[in-house]
């Protein structure tokens, strides 16, 4: 992976009262695909906006390719943007629209041209060219506003919901499009969703929010390592022991124990959703802990295999049981 080109310290927006963003902090590198992931009102809007310096932050820090947010405009000329609900002209055409931005970007009319021709290949547009925008689908309009968002060949692309309201395989291209940002121009895309199959897919790390704060992040691979770690779990023990292994568990905070009825020796443990949200719980190892302590051998320790979508899913819940 390239060197760091977002870095995000202690990053803080608030709107009145409400924190919309609090103390993220965070980094992404170049070729990296990050998916930011939340709830509806999680901050992901929030945190593209301010990276791309529309908001200002309330505190906090950020530099994207080096540049603070002193030098907005700066960071706009190294930045490609598909905000959260893009309008476009409808009387012009895919490439006159290219064409239009990747001049107003600064450049000569060949070299415009050129770029112009170039992304309307890349995301699947060349025969649709010199159709005018207003009879273009939904799927077609979300790649211009992709390519639109490329003129400037960006080192950073951040894209705000880019599959919303496309089906499986329009997904799919875009996804395919994205990856392709990463790999050949070799840029940090960093695209917020709520359909994990498709992070599990493209993306290469995760920040995921929960009402404005970060609740976990770290590569894809790490992040459902922590998680499965972390949520549930079957523990045998010797049959005539399995009373003072529930009684060992009982002490430790934020678990839920339960025997299953027709396996008498195996204790089903799993973590509370209130522990999930507490960093500092060692969840699954703590459990095993308390019961090796309590003198009690055990015969056989499994953690339950998840993918990022139960992981996410029991991070992100609501109740707190
Ligand atoms: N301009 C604003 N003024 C006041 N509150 C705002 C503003 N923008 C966002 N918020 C609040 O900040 C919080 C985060 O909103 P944000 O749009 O960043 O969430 P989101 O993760 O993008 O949600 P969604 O998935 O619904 O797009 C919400 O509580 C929202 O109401
Ligand atoms: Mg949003």
């Amino acid at each position: 992976m390239g060197p760091i080109t977002i870095e995000a310290h202690r990053l803080t927006k608030r709107f009145g009262t409400r924190m919309a963003a609090e103390d993220l902090s965070f980094t992404a590198r170049q070729g990296e695909v990050m998916g930011l992931l939340g709830p509806n009102g999680a901050g992901k809007t929030t945190t593209i906006r301010l990276l791309t310096t529309v908001l200002k932050p309330t505190s906090g820090q950020f530099a994207v390719a080096g540049i603070g947010p002193n030098r907005p405009n700066e960071i706009r000329r190294r930045v490609g943007v598909l905000p959260e609900s893009a309008g476009y002209p409808q009387h012009q055409t895919g490439r006159d629209f290219l064409r239009y931005h990747a001049r107003l970007f600064g450049l000569p009319r060949s070299d415009a041209e050129r770029v112009a021709e170039r992304l309307l290949v890349d995301v699947g547009l060349s025969d649709r060219a010199t159709s005018q925008i207003s009879t273009y689908s939904r799927g077609m309009r979300q790649r211009l506003g992709i390519a639109r968002a490329l003129v400037n060949d960006p080192l950073v692309v951040l894209l705000d919901e880019p599959t919303l309201g496309l089906d499986p395989a329009g997904q799919r291209q875009v996804l395919g499009i994205l990856r392709d940002i990463a790999q050949r121009r070799g840029a940090t895309v960093v695209l917020s969703t709520h359909t994990l199959p498709e992070v599990e897919q493209v993306c290469t790390s995760v920040l995921i929010l929960d009402k404005g704060r970060v609740v976990i992040s770290g590569s894809v691979a790490e992040v459902t390592r922590v998680v499965a770690s972390q949520m549930s779990g079957s523990l045998r023990v010797p049959i005539e022991l399995i009373g003072k292994a529930r009684r060992a568990l009982a002490g430790v905070p934020g678990l839920s124990v339960e025997v299953l009825d027709e396996r008498a020796d195996l204790l089903r443990i799993s973590l509370t959703a209130a522990a999930h949200q507490d960093h500092s719980n060692s969840g699954m190892n703590a459990a095993l802990g308390a019961v090796l302590g309590a003198d009690i051998p055990v015969l056989s320790f499994e953690v339950d295999g998840v993918r990022l979508a139960d992981a996410f899913l029991a991070i992100t819940r609501k109740d707190v049981t």
